[in-house]
This record gives structure tokens, sequence and C-alpha cells, in this order.
């Protein structure tokens, strides 16, 4: 943050209302004096995403997230600070001083561009082999395989020939110098024998990101040999968890959704099957990254793995993953195939030119990933036995609870019930006992949660704590009165005490900015648990009477809080004790005393 002052940072936040700029991306209702959607952030039905007016921030109560009009922006559209800036400022035509990139900024972008330029070049190297004679082997393997010329050259596949340093010469003889050519991944440099390519005596699989920039590669072997495939490593262009092979055709297809596979040669077999919206993770297992990114395309995800055991342990990883990202997954039975490059076999397998045909099929058919990952629970289960049957439908109703939108968990309830011939409101009492025992915390069921989303265990301290904080914000007016009672110090958490030095002093000068605190914090992290404390629940006051009770109950819980925190932190003696004590129901009772005004029209 440091390119702007933070005049001119709180000059773009404020021009750029809050309801305005998350309204353009979702719709937002109004209800009371908060503004509540569906959160853009995690899948739900019901809106847990509510953008107040008046603090300028928004929380999403489902999933945690949070922050100002800046956090908004950098998270649904993906931007770093500077870019969010630049965005908001454009948006309200103010014009932004040029800013001057640092030194390190600089160089790490042409460093990007000539290693995306190195990349090109050995692409073209690589291809141009492939089709001269010294390709023949590499030519030889893909044809073998069934591919055409002209998905050889929509994916420009090529070939790394037997030399182990003709790449890292061409290279050089461009004018690459080592120090680059070492950090592109593309050869090693040795200090006694000089440079040596990463690939040779490959074919090669160059990998584009979305833009047809060349960002890395892959080599198989032709034929067995150990590594199978040998891949770039990660550079500063190459952010493995954060590309998919394939995706830069994958995501003009017509088709609307995207299947999902493992490998590379699956990804090729199915676009030249006429399936152009097959994509790969490379070589790593799936992570939220790829599932945002996936997200930006399609809303549904048909997961086409490997039939085996480990294609099945990674779609069980993956489904999670998927789901959390707000991705409707289904899994297609590749059987008795080990994967869709096989499945596709051009002519030659089991549905022999009907492959296509069959292929669709399996895709209007495949499992949607709840039954799947029921299915695979099942499979560990010895159902004849009534004792572990009760188990396994004891751990079903666990997996249901998970779903946190009542419609849907009710309809996956019936659905399962049907499934498995189980009584319904038997299976849907089992899941609501189950839901009234965690009341609202995250159920831990066989089914793990991807790591999208991670909902906060959080300590009744602390939470006590937020609430206060955020009854002060809505109602600035009831800290006249309680000012004496309580200082910043009696905040137990480190950051709400860092917070509420800041609110305090906001409130004692009349210039509390709710929005413009949480710029004031650097990490994402920080700004999300700050927006969260200036929006917790409050609950269900109807009348001012209610709420003034519970602003001298909270109040009172936040300063028992924090005695038995300086009790746990010291060795009074008796005396020093009681004169603590002493003080302690003093408060206590001028608490109990207070006369609150509030101004009905506050809040959020
Ligand atoms: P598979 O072994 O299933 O490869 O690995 P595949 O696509 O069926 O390979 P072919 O058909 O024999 O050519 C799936 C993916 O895992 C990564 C690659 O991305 C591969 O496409 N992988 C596999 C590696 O990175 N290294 C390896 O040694 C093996
Ligand atoms: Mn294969």
């Amino acid at each position: 943050m440091a390119f702007y002052s933070d005049e001119l940072i709180e000059e773009v936040r404020s021009a750029n209302n809050i309801v305005d700029v998350v309204g353009s991306y979702i719709s937002l209702k109004k209800k009371g004096s908060t503004y509540v959607g569906l959160c853009p952030f995690h899948n739900e039905k019901t809106g847990s995403f509510s953008v107040s007016d008046r603090k300028q921030i928004y929380h999403c109560f489902g999933c945690g997230a949070g922050g100002n009009v800046f956090t908004f922006v950098m998270n649904y559209e993906n931007m770093s600070f500077p870019e969010a800036m630049e965005f908001l400022a454009d948006r309200v035509g103010i014009k932004l001083p040029k800013r001057s990139i640092t030194d390190e900024e600089r160089q790490k972008a042409d460093k990007r561009t000539r290693i995306l330029e190195l990349n090109k070049t050995a692409a073209t190297y690589f291809y141009q082999l492939l089709r001269n004679d010294a390709g023949k082997r590499g030519m030889e393997y893909f044809k073998k395989r069934g591919l055409s010329d002209d998905i050889m050259r929509a994916f420009g596949l090529g070939y790394s020939d037997v030399h182990s340093n003709d790449l890292y010469q061409y290279l050089k003889s461009k004018g690459a110098d080592d120090a680059i050519l070492k950090e592109s991944g593309l050869v090693t440099i040795d200090e006694r024998k000089g440079g040596y390519d990463k690939f040779w005596n490959r074919v090669m699989f160059p990998i584009m990101d979305v833009h047809n920039h060349v960002i890395g590669f892959g080599g198989r072997v032709m034929g067995d040999g150990e590594p199978k495939y040998l891949n770039s490593p990660e550079t500063i262009c190459f952010d493995k968890s954060r590309n998919l092979y394939g995706l830069n055709i994958a995501r003009t297809s017509k088709r609307d959704y995207l299947l999902l596979c493992e490998g590379y040669m699956d990804v090729i077999s199915l676009h030249q099957a006429g399936f152009d919206n097959a994509v790969a993770s490379l070589g790593t297992a799936l992570t939220s990254g790829h599932a945002n990114l996936l997200k930006r395309y399609t809303k549904d995800v048909y997961i086409t793995y490997d039939s085996d055991g480990a294609g099945q342990k990674a779609a069980l990883r993956a489904i999670p993953i998927l789901r959390d990202a707000g991705l409707n997954v289904k899994v297609i039975d590749m059987k008795p195939y080990k994967d869709p490059d096989e499945f596709m076999k051009d002519g030659k397998g089991l549905f022999g030119g009907e492959s296509v045909i069959e292929y669709e099929r399996r895709i209007s058919n495949a499992e949607n990933g709840f039954f799947f990952e029921i299915g695979v629970l099942e499979s560990k289960y010895d159902l004849k036995d009534p004792g572990k049957k009760t188990e396994f439908y004891n751990e079903i109703a666990k997996c249901l609870s998970v779903f946190t939108d009542d419609m849907e968990r009710e309809n996956y309830t019936e659905a399962i019930a049907n499934r498995y011939g189980i009584d319904f409101s038997m299976l849907k009492r089992k899941v609501g006992e189950i839901l009234l025992l965690n009341d609202g915390k995250k159920v831990n069921s066989e089914l793990k949660s991807g790591t999208g989303v991670k909902i906060k265990k959080e300590d009744g301290r602390v939470v006590t704590q937020k609430i206060f904080l955020t009854m002060l914000i809505d109602h600035p007016e009831i800290f006249p009165s309680i000012k004496e009672l309580i200082e910043p110090g009696d905040f137990t958490d480190e950051l709400i005490f860092k917070v509420a030095m800041i609110v305090f002093e906001g409130l004692e000068h009349g210039n509390l900015n709710p929005a413009e605190i949480v710029s004031r914090f650097e990490t994402e992290e920080e700004q999300r648990e700050v927006a969260s404390l200036f929006q917790s629940e409050i609950g269900n006051l109807s009348s001012v009477e209610e709420f003034k009770a519970a602003v001298k109950e909270t109040l009172l819980k936040v300063k028992r809080i924090a005695s038995e925190h300086r009790k746990e932190g010291t060795n009074d003696d008796i005396r020093d004790a009681m004169e603590r004590l002493k003080k302690d129901r003093e408060i206590e009772n001028r608490i109990k005393n207070l006369n609150l005004t509030i101004n009905e029209d506050g809040g959020n």
C-alpha cells in the first residue's frame, strides 16, 4: 500500500459507496439498514452476506469473508491492492498520480516478460524439431497414440531431441544469459560443466495460460521410463495451483460445462474427439485456486479422472474443493477404461466408433458428487450386519448435516432416503438432531470440507468482545456513558485490542470510520477479522429496552473476562486481590445502574 498516500486511499474509498460497488456484482436486498445477498465467496442459497451502508463494510456470516470496498474488489476481481485502487479511482473519475513502480517491481515484471519470451522461443524450437528429421521418433510416438495433425498443432506439441544441451546453446545464441535461463526452469546450470537442458528425448507439451502465453512444459518419455512425465518447476510465470492445462481452448467451448481430467493426454484425446471443454490440473492435486479459476468459466464441472483407486481418491479430494467454490460437481464413470484417453482410443476400443456417443451417454449419466462420496463410504460398511448398517446410516446423516442451506439439505435427504430405502422422516429427524447438537458448528463428518472456506470456531470470550465492539459502532451515542467503565486494555484478544484503541479514539473525537479502520490493516486475514468485529451478530433485539439490557449484559461480560484474564497473569497477594474484587464490584454496580440513551435509527 506504500505507493499511495493514506489520504488518497481514503478519498478513493469514500468516493466508492460499497453498496453500489457490491450491488454491481451481486443482487442485494435492503433489509433494515443493511443490504443482504448471496455470498459470492462461498456456495449458499440463503443470503448470509451483508453490506452496511453506514459502516461501508461487508461481512459474510456463512464463510467469514469481510472487509471494505478494496477488499471486496481485490477478492472478487482477483486484483492486487494497486490494481483495485486504480479500478476504483477510475470508476469515480479520480485521477491517480502516475505510480512510480519500484525498481524491484520493474525487475520482476521484466523478468516475467523475458521468461515468457524464452518459453515461447523454446516452444517454437520443440515444435519445429517434431516436424523435422530429428523429431521422427516423437512424431511416430504421437501418431501411434492416434493424434491428428490438427490437434498436435492446436496444442503446440513438440519434441526435445537426444542432445542434452542443444536448447541451452540455442537460447544462448539468442542472447539469453545463464541467470535468466536458470530461472526459466528450462535448463540447469552446473558451475563447472555448464548448462544442461531440463528436457531431452521427450515429446513436449507446452502449457499455456488462458492468454495463450507458454508458462511451462510437460515432457513425456516415449515408451516406458521414469519419470513418465517431467514438468517445468514453478517459476514466476508458472503457478501450478492457478493454471489448468487446456483451459486456453476450453474457455471458448460452446458446451456450458467443463470436463476435469488428470492428464495431458486425456485432455488432448478428449479435444480430438470433439470435447473441446476438457482441462486438467497439472500433475498436482486440485486446489481451491483451480476451483476458482474453473468457476470463472462455468457452474458445472464433470470429473473424469482415472477409474482406479488413485483416481477415486483424487476425486474424493477434489469434490469438496469444487463444492466449496460453489460449483456443481458430477463424476463420470470411466469403466472399463483407465482414463478418457483410453476411452477415446479412436475406434479401436470396446465401443469402437461409438466411443464418442458412449462418452456422451456417460456424461448424461454422471453421478452427483455427493452421491459419489456416499457410494464410496458405503463400500466401507458391511450392510448385511445391522450394527454396521446403523453406523453407515448415522454417517450419512452426519454428511447430510454439512449442507447449510435448508432446502438443499432437505432435497439431498430425500434423494438419499429413496436411494438407500431409509425412511425419509426418520433420516430427516436424525439430521435435525445432529444439527441441534452441534448448534450451527461445522460437523466433523467423513466428508471433508475443501480448503476453500474455513469456518473458524470461536471462543465465547472473543465473541462477547466482538459483540460489544459492534454495539459501540452501531450506537456511538452510548460511548459517553460507558467510557469511564471500560478501556481498550479490557479486550483480551490481541486484534480486538488494537481495533478497540482506534475505535475508542475515533469515538472520543467524533470521527469514527469503520471502513477506514479496515484499510489500516495490511493482510487480508486481518481485514476480514476487523470487518467481522464491526458486523457481528447481535441477535434479534426487538425493542430499545431489550437492546439497552443487552448492552449492559455484554459490557458486564467483557469486564469479567478482562478481570479473569488479569488474574491469570498475576500473583496478587490477598490484600491486592481483595482490592481488585472491590473495584470490580463497584464497576459492576455502576454498569447495572447505567442510564443509557439509544438512538433508534442507529445500527448497521
Ligand atoms: P497418468 O500416469 O495417469 O498419465 O498421470 P496419463 O495421462 O494417463 O499418461 P499416458 O496416457 O501414459 O501418457 C496423470 C498426470 O499426472 C502427471 C501428468 O500431468 C500426467 O498427465 N504425471 C504423471 C507427472 O507429472 N509425472 C509422472 O511421472 C506421472
Ligand atoms: Mn493415459
